[in-house]
């Protein structure tokens, strides 16, 4: 007889493994919220800029990350998860084309806009499955005093 497919031994976690620990996680297991934070560096950008938000406090002998939007673990909310063993990235629904996840965890935002503004939550997958999570503040504004386009280009003018 088979048993779950839960690794028991040391090795790779395969990105099949992440998935099943990501839906194992939202729905009965819920994770531990512990000492992770997620620090948006800056705390607040202007429209267009890049953002790191970075992740301190994560635990040790890790297989995975996920980041979602908003202040849950949320599925159908995910940005996009990162399996460690490969550095390979795989876009969830919330994926724009302008994040990336670095090996340690933290989320590079680029070129942001006013819509990019709220939570995001990310979820630290261990290699025993349990997952620590925590959850950080985004806010871009407007830059005030943006030169507008139409002062820049006249040809539209006449
Ligand atoms: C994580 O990696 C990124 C990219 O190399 C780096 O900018 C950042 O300082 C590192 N550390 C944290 C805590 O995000
Ligand atoms: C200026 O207007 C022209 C004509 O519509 C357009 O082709 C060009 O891309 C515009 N340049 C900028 C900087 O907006």
């Amino acid at each position: 007889m088979e048993s779950p497919s839960v690794p028991t031994r040391r090795g790779r976690v395969p990105w099949q493994g992440l998935l099943l620990a990501v839906s194992l996680l939202t729905s009965w297991s819920p994770p531990t919220t512990a000492q992770l934070t997620v620090e948006s560096v800056p705390p607040s950008a202007a429209e267009g800029e890049d953002v790191l938000l970075r992740v301190h406090g994560l635990p040790g002998f890790l297989a995975g990350y996920v980041w979602f939007k908003g202040e849950s673990v949320d599925s159908s909310r995910q940005i996009a998860s990162y399996v460690i063993d490969t550095q390979q990235m795989y876009p969830g629904p919330e994926y724009s084309g302008r994040e990336t996840i670095h090996p340690n965890g933290s989320l590079l935002l680029q070129k942001v806009t006013l819509k990019d503004t709220g939570y995001y939550t990310l979820l630290g997958i261990k290699r025993n499955f349990q997952g620590d999570k925590g959850t950080g503040q985004l806010r871009v504004y407007q830059p005030v005093g943006k030169p507008s386009i139409r002062a820049r280009n006249s040809s539209h003018r006449a």
